[in-house]
């Protein structure tokens, strides 16, 4: 199969002059509207700068904004500028990816071609390519050789983002090593900066998703605040040690920058813009190319049963790998990863010089025999070079590395970059990171190799041009819930409208041993089928089947995993509000897969079945949350039932806390006699397990009642809206978080600043407030800098009643966990709302062992007597 442009219905080049004026009176404004015309790209000179502006329905999305940069040796160029030409396009075609989820996408589009020239000085001009489509526009920039110049030293693009409202976003801060953190969820003047995609739901009704697409030979485009009290937000680079952010030749064209939109959160996940954006497979051949399921010698390392390095415990052993492949067989999985099977991973770990050898195996571990032995057993063995970061090392062996796969008959492998990058003062997600990534999809395509690549950089679509690239990581995976920290329920719910819209994530899912380590910190916050519905709402065309091959063992609910595929011909997004829940549908073949999870909360979801085929009879195998499912006690309960179902059904998934739902459907064969019950029964039961569901624990919320007038005290403001370790409620719930923060009930920031009030919810006479904070330096986690306690009667005006300030920690106290108390007592005295306000840390002082790198402040529990 050769992948190619199917439909090329329409594709009209012409020039014109500026003709189109509008609002700017003064300006000739360049239009760009989406083929349905609801949504438009503006484009303008203004006092010899270039602006743009982009609506939706002529409500504003981006207000007008500039356009420039700043170079090295050059003046910079957003003066005196003009607008020197105008030529617009139209196109409409459907293409098919070679791994997607839709099998056809329409790319139609109207683009401009505005050409801005310096009317003084060097006379330079760029290209302002601006797009609509009508899930969203995108612009970049481009320039020509000029005069003797035919390369640019750029020192910072200057494209800014000026939002209309402080409407919410959900993001990620920008200096984030690999992206693997969890979403915040602030209005836009709290985010300072952010890294991309980032979201916004705004008040005029629209969900957008800020991104970028076809990053190539560049730097990554995060997001910086121009000022304290400001809306309006500037690209920014990462620059390498001589403070260049972005070297090219010309003539060269930046990523573009994408603004999606869409009507509901749904219309995001549906959304091809990005891949769109992309130019079409360069590879002649991809008949090599195919998706996956692949089971691995992994979780057990993450949770520390086994190692990565030879020893008594190694986890890549031959007689392991011939088991997992074996299980792959007898499970349809496609393929087996083994890590830890090379030499040098004694070198990964803190202090030391990461340097394995990517060619040579453990002595435990016969490369050859397994590969034969996959092959044997038509499963494919997946190779894995960890880096650590050290890139000049890698670039040193890829080639031989690479040359062995394709000798041995490797087709698959999985690079990752766990570590501070070599050369030093080079950042992960720099021009000479994408520039490494992206000669390893380059090298991996000669050699037939599909890639699955962690701490990678973000995904921008480039997947399409180079689909060998299968899958990348750049996000929180599952990984956290083993050793390190685990995420909140929440997360997943979030993450299709965040890092998901980016493109195909390996967040590693299907752990089914929730509880999977006795100490209560290392295990999962989710239930199981919340686990097995990422498989539908996660798209990765290489997809982890996570757990150890024992978890698996005699698990009825594991036969959806088996059947589900990790590509599809269509995608519907059924329900969804951004971090509460999500429900999507998927279709393969003639099977539709339903896939539904959710936060810390229970909820019921409405799945219309209309997507199915008008008078068709098909059968519905439910993979729910029982009635008996507890994401705390017992996560592990699922319900599996069949039932006969038409397109005018309507099927109510009951959602555990932190739960999920999946649904397997495929027509109903034509000899079939079995006969199912319909779906009404199902729903009269989804009912009764909402009002079960509804009494369980919330994690961080435990109800706790004001034990003064026996109501429950209300959390009007958290530390911060939205970044809790754990429930939303923590600092009123209860309970003290212990030492283990992970364990859910601590809450955790990142070197942010903290401000929480409570409504008692009457007027009540109260003598002391105290609250909780954890101290583990060892772990970046800092007491507050300074703590304030604050009274008000009204809830408007607060009274400072006292403001301490904490000793900085020293370094003796590196390896002690402690928790603090911080306490004022008063004369009794008649309030009703209750502050606390810390200032943190922000950044590891001198003395730690990564000074200058955020601080964490973790605090619970406000206890008011
Ligand atoms: C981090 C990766 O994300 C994870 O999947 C891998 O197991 C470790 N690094 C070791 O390479
Ligand atoms: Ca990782």
């Amino acid at each position: 199969m050769q992948c190619k442009t199917v439909f090329l219905k329409n594709l009209l080049l012409f020039s014109l002059l500026i003709s189109l004026f509008s609002c700017h009176p003064h300006h000739a404004v360049v239009e760009t509207k989406s083929p349905d015309g609801t949504l438009k790209i503006s484009v303008w000179e203004e006092g010899g700068k270039a602006f743009y502006k982009v609506t939706a329905d002529e409500k504003s999305i981006i207000n007008a904004s500039t356009l420039g940069f700043d170079f090295k040796g050059m003046p910079s160029l957003d003066d005196s500028l003009k607008i020197s030409n105008v030529s617009r396009a139209t196109r409409d075609e459907t293409w098919k990816p070679v791994c997607g989820f839709s099998s056809e996408i329409r790319n139609h589009y109207n683009e401009s071609f505005i050409t801005f020239t310096e009317t003084s000085g060097m006379k330079r001009s760029f290209t302002l390519i601006a797009r609509a489509y009508n899930d969203g526009v995108a612009f970049r920039y481009q320039f020509s050789k000029f005069n003797q110049v035919d390369s640019l030293l750029i020192l910072a693009e200057n494209t800014h983002f000026s939002f209309p409202a402080n409407d919410t976003a959900w993001w990620i801060p920008s200096n984030e090593f690999a992206y693997e953190s969890l979403y915040r969820k602030t209005p836009l003047l709290k985010m300072p900066d952010a890294n991309t995609p980032l979201t916004i739901a705004t008040q005029s009704g629209f969900y957008v998703s800020l991104h970028e697409a076809a990053l190539y030979d560049y730097s990554e485009m995060t997001l910086k605040r121009t000022s304290e009290d400001s809306l309006r937000f500037v690209s920014s680079l990462w620059a390498e040690p001589d403070g260049v952010c972005a070297r090219v030749k010309l003539p060269f064209a930046t990523p573009w920058r994408s603004i999606m939109i869409a009507r509901n959160p749904g219309g995001l996940i549906e959304s091809h813009l990005i891949q769109n954006l992309n130019e079409p497979c360069v590879l002649k051949d991809v008949s090599w190319i195919k998706p996956m399921k692949f089971i691995g010698i992994w979780w057990g390392m993450h949770t520390g049963r086994y190692t990565w390095f030879a020893g008594p415990k190694h986890g890549a052993t031959t007689a392991r790998a011939k088991q997992y492949i074996d299980f792959a067989k007898k499970h349809h999985l496609g393929g087996v990863l083994a890590e830890g099977w090379n030499k040098g991973w004694e070198t990964w770990a803190p202090g030391i010089v990461p340097k394995q050898d990517f060619s040579t195996a453990y002595p435990d571990f016969d490369l050859k025999a397994v590969v034969d032995y996959a092959k044997a057993n038509q499963v494919e063995f997946i190779s894995h070079h960890e880096t650590g970061g050290n890139i000049p090392e890698y670039e040193k062996q890829m080639d031989s590395a690479f040359a062995l796969c394709h000798k041995l008959g490797i087709h698959y492998l999985k690079t990752g970059y766990a570590g501070t990058i070599i050369p030093k003062g080079y950042h992960h997600h720099g021009q000479y990171m994408v520039r490494h990534f992206q000669r390893v999809v380059e090298l991996a395509a000669k050699y037939q190799i599909m890639l699955d690549v962690h701490e990678s950089i973000k995904p921008t679509g480039i997947d399409r041009t180079f689909p060998n690239l299968m899958s990348q990581e750049a996000g929180r995976g599952n990984e956290w819930n083993a050793t390190y920290k685990a995420s909140p329920a929440n997360h997943a719910a979030t993450l299709p409208f965040g890092r998901l819209l980016a493109g195909p994530f390996d967040y590693t899912p299907g752990i089914f041993n929730i509880i999977h380590t006795p100490e209560m910190n290392k295990r999962l916050y989710c239930t199981l089928t919340n686990q097995l519905a990422m498989y539908v709402v996660f798209y990765s065309p290489m997809m982890m089947v996570s757990d150890m091959i024992e978890n698996y063992e005699n698990k009825p609910a594991f036969r959806f995993i088996e059947e589900v595929p990790c590509v599809w011909d269509e995608t519907h997004a059924v329900d969804a509000v951004i971090g509460d829940y999500v429900s999507i549908a998927r279709r393969s073949g003639d099977k539709w897969f339903v896939g539904s999870l959710c936060d810390e909360n229970n909820h019921l979801i409405k799945i219309p079945l209309s997507f199915l085929d008008k008078g068709k009879q098909y059968v519905a195998t439910i993979y729910g949350d029982s009635i008996t499912t507890d994401w705390e006690k017992n996560p592990e309960a699922v319900e599996i039932e069949t039932y006969q179902i038409t397109s005018t059904d309507t099927i109510y998934a009951a959602l555990s806390k932190a739960g999920g739902h999946c649904i397997s459907i495929r027509p109903k064969y034509a000899n079939e006699s079995s006969v199912y019950p319909t779906i009404k029964t199902y729903n009269l039961s989804s009912t009764a397990k909402m009002n079960v569901f509804k009494k369980l624990k919330t994690y961080g919320d435990n109800h706790i009642s004001h034990l003064a007038v026996k109501k429950p005290v209300k959390l009007l403001t958290m530390y911060s809206n939205t970044y809790p370790a754990s429930g939303n409620n923590a600092l009123t719930d209860g309970i003290r978080g212990m030492l283990n923060y992970s364990m859910g009930n601590w809450q955790g920031y990142e070197g942010t600043d903290m401000d929480a009030t409570i409504d008692l919810q009457q007027t009540t006479s109260i003598h002391k407030i105290t609250a909780g904070f954890l101290s583990d330096p060892g772990s970046w986690i800092f007491l507050p800098k300074q703590i304030g306690f604050y009274v008000s009667t009204d809830g408007k005006n607060f009274t400072l009643l006292d403001k301490q300030t904490l000793p900085i920690t020293k370094p003796s106290d590196l390896n002690t966990i402690a928790i603090k108390d911080v306490a004022y007592a008063f004369n009794p005295m008649k309030v009703r709302y209750i502050r606390v306000k810390l200032t943190a840390i922000i950044n590891c002082p001198a003395w730690h062992s990564s000074k200058g790198n955020k601080a964490w402040l973790f605090s619970d529990e406000i206890i008011v007597e």
